[in-house]
């Protein structure tokens, strides 16, 4: 008897300070302002709910159909896959330019690692290739150096370019497409984090032999995870559907004379993704004004630095970038924002880590300058939800000045 009161003694307090703590965690999360968050509106719900209503809860359907359709109406490409990731789709683009075990593809060392794994899941090396100061996206000069280089040592040409538009940034596209021509090596646009921006007017993403797009949840649309394969060439857009459904042969019964993956967007993922859909030019809006709000709240600071958009270029903006140049800052670092920040509960990021520091693809062939290798240094990204209130951006934005008081 006594033995088990003592024994509740000391389980009542442990249950109540863990409940405590779930609570504090909740609240935390519930009040905390995150990088870049979902923006749900009522077509969303009203297009699943109709797909609910017909039972179309499948990886095929009309849903799937009419995204398709309305997404290469969007970007300018005549055809387009819905796929399951954008990283699903940068690997079936792999595979249609024909990369094969023992090649060699460039991708730009500035980017998230979907860009540059599906090269490794198909047992060819990538070849990363730094960033010019301008866009931080690829450098044409280094990338034709980098093609020159590969062919003395290998007897044989890269067997495709992944030029990726960081944080939405137009790549110097007409430089690098030339340079593409010039070795007739195909290219694959990441525009992963680029939907609705553009280069000249044209879309970002219809520049390449194929492009990418992502719909994962932070993305500036999404379909809770998702991504697309857009090309003017309709029989690879065929290809890519085929090997995204097990590549069945066309049978009664299930024949399959390839190896296929199982990469289809699902209807209902369709539905929330033909709701943004409609939504989309006014997020990239939002998106370019939070750009604006924070740069002119911020620029006047020493050591702050926010990327240009260079002349015929069009940004969406999808995440707020800013240097924080110690030298000239007076001392405060990117570290000390991000510090800052965070006890404020605001959730930051560095900028991405270059392909060619990660080790994971160490000893990858990579060409350098020490762009990128700055701007991770240097670089964070700030909250750019389209959700984030006027409040919101003030109380992030004076935190930021407060440092520098
Ligand atoms: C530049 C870039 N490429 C590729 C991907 C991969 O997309 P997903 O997450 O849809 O696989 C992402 C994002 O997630 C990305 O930011």
């Amino acid at each position: 008897m006594y033995a088990s009161a003592e024994l509740s003694i000391q389980i009542i307090p442990i249950s109540v300070s863990l409940r405590a703590a779930d609570v504090f965690l909740e609240s935390m999360k519930k009040d905390r302002i995150w990088l870049s968050v979902p923006h749900m509106g009522d077509m969303e719900r009203k297009f699943v709910q109709e797909a609910f209503d017909t039972n179309w809860v499948s990886p095929v359907g009309p849903a799937l159909d009419a995204f398709e359709t309305e997404l290469a109406q969007y970007s300018g490409a005549p055809y387009g896959a819905a796929l399951s990731s954008g990283t699903a789709a940068i690997h079936l683009a792999l595979i249609i330019t024909g990369v094969q075990r023992g090649d060699e593809v460039i991708c730009s060392s500035f980017t998230f690692s979907g860009s540059c794994n599906p090269i490794a899941y198909l047992g060819a090396t990538p070849v990363f290739v730094d960033s010019e100061e301008m866009t931080w996206n690829m450098d044409a000069q280094l990338l034709r150096v980098a093609i020159r280089e590969r062919m003395d040592k290998k007897g044989k040409k890269p067997k495709a370019i992944i030029l990726v538009h960081l944080y939405g940034m137009p790549a110097n596209v007409d430089e690098i497409m030339a340079v593409a021509a010039e070795f007739e090596i195909p290219v694959i646009e990441d525009a992963a984090e680029a939907l609705g921006s553009s280069f000249h007017g044209k879309k970002l993403g219809t520049f390449g032999d194929l492009g990418i797009y992502s719909f994962n949840g932070n993305k500036i649309i999404t379909t809770s995870g998702g991504g697309a394969l857009v090309s003017e060439n309709e029989g690879w857009v065929k290809k890519a559907r085929f090997l995204a459904t097990q590549a069945r042969d066309p049978a009664p019964h299930y024949q399959h004379s390839e190896i296929g993956y199982n990469y289809r967007l699902s209807n209902i993922c369709a539905c929330i993704g033909r709701g943004q859909l409609l939504v989309l030019d006014q997020r990239v809006h939002q998106r370019r004004a939070n750009f604006d709000f924070y740069k002119a709240q911020l620029e006047g600071l020493p050591g702050i630095c926010f990327p240009s958009e260079p002349e015929g270029s069009f940004s969406n903006r999808w995440l707020t970038t800013v240097l924080v140049d110690p030298d000239t800052s007076g001392g405060i670092t990117r570290q000390q924002i991000m510090e800052s920040l965070e006890g404020l509960n605001i959730e930051t990021r560095p900028l991405w880590k270059p392909m060619h520091m990660q080790p994971v693809f160490d000893g990858a062939p990579s060409y350098t300058n020490g762009v990128s290798e700055r701007l991770f240094a240097q670089g964070l990204c700030l909250p750019s939800s389209t959700i984030l209130s006027r409040v919101e951006l003030d109380i992030i934005a004076n935190a930021i000045k407060t440092l520098w008081s």
